[in-house]
């Protein structure tokens, strides 16, 4: 830790472990010029490059995805964001407070009062390096598991890496007679800002745009900024969603709620890559290839991580390689990446249990043409 603290600022469900994209730069970076994750999700890529001093570009659908791949690039000291969050905390307004039996039991009211607060002063302006500091170190607080002693989040008992469905989590609380604590937020604020913004890291740069990736559309904003730059793409690492994983949305509602969304859940799947058969997923993932390829300088690398749901079994090799054909991108190297942690959600007291492990593999391609 240290160093690479600030990639941990909040959780995010299908994340990949730092160690991907740093072990990949590591082997094929030198000299690289700006690094691209087009499914960026918390920034796991865009921190790695920050870390081996390259400028960086992440794309995701997602609106919390965005705000956490934001922080990950901005330059702010703990003394700006604290300043920022007292600012706003004594400001004499009074939020809105979403209603219900949910959240009567999912924050204490005063707590939940402030967080009020804090969201709607950072969802009306959110313009200032310390500002999109704050919002992600709110995000990683919000809802976690309880500890009376040494409290790190806002919440009642909860899952951290996901937001749990509301009847259930009501349900759970209730049988347990499990009450939200009356935390103190600016104490939380200034332990999460010590720690992920207390340490001198290399200057963060690059941009992150909220959008799909198998449109032109976001390509064009990306290509404009590199014109400007007279830059090309020399490195994608990347993880796309794995087949039928499309709740990426609904999964973080509370979060979504936070950055503006509604306080039920969004069973949206806006933005999210098609999921409606193979071979349309299939195609989807190939517009991604080829508006990468695009933007990429010759030689340039795509490194993938990819496997499969337990809920929709497929052969995750074949699904990339059916996706990369007849795209200017050739395979080099396709390597296991051993098993998903087993455990990523074993903390959490909602866990699912039992669930079989699937392999993950490595796809390793280079930019021909
Ligand atoms: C496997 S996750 C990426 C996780 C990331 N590697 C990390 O370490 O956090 C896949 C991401 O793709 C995003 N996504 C799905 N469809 C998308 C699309 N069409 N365009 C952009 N992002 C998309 C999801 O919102 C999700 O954040």
């Amino acid at each position: 830790m240290g160093i690479t603290n600030l990639n941990a600022i909040c959780p995010y469900f299908t994340m990949f472990p730092l160690d991907f994209p740093l072990s990949i730069l590591e082997q094929y970076g030198e000299g690289a010029q700006w690094v691209l994750d087009p499914f960026c999700g918390r920034g796991t890529t865009n921190f790695a490059a920050r870390l081996h001093n390259c400028p960086s570009i992440g794309i995701d659908s997602s609106p919390v995805a965005v705000a956490l791949t934001e922080a990950k690039l901005v330059n702010t000291t703990v003394t700006q964001i604290m300043r920022t969050a007292d600012k706003i905390l004594s400001k004499d307004i009074i939020p809105d407070i979403p209603q219900g039996e949910f959240w009567e039991h999912a924050f204490d009211y005063e707590v939940l009062s402030n967080i009020c607060k804090i969201r709607e002063a950072l969802v009306k302006s959110c313009d200032s390096e310390a500002r999109i500091a704050l919002r992600a170190i709110m995000l990683g607080a919000l809802h976690g598991p309880q500890s009376i002693n040494s409290p790190s989040y806002f919440s009642n008992q909860c899952p951290r890496t996901y937001a749990p469905k509301p009847a259930y989590a009501v349900r759970f609380w209730k049988e347990r007679n499990f009450k939200p604590l009356k935390v103190d937020i600016l104490s939380i604020i200034k332990k999460r800002a010590e720690r992920y913004y207390g340490q001198e890291l290399p200057n963060g740069y690059g941009f992150v745009i909220k959008g799909d990736s198998t449109t032109g559309r976001v390509f064009a904003r990306v290509k404009r900024v590199l014109d400007k730059h007279n830059a090309k793409v020399s490195m994608i690492i990347t993880s796309p969603p794995y087949y039928g994983m499309k709740t990426y949305i609904a999964d973080q509602w509370i979060r979504n709620w936070f950055l503006g969304g509604p306080d039920v859940v969004d069973y949206s799947t806006n933005g999210q890559i098609k999921h409606s058969g193979k071979e349309v997923f299939i195609k989807e993932l190939r517009k991604v290839w080829n508006n990468t390829a695009e933007i990429s300088s010759r030689n340039a690398i795509l490194a993938i991580r990819f496997g499969s749901i337990n809920d929709r079994k497929v052969n995750p090799e074949d699904v990339i390689k059916d996706s990369l054909s007849g795209t200017l991108w050739e395979i080099k190297e396709i390597r296991s990446a051993g098993f998903a942690k087993k455990g990523r959600r074993q903390a959490d007291t909602f866990a699912e249990k039992n669930k079989e492990q699937i392999e993950e593999i490595d796809i390793i391609a280079v930019k021909r043409g």
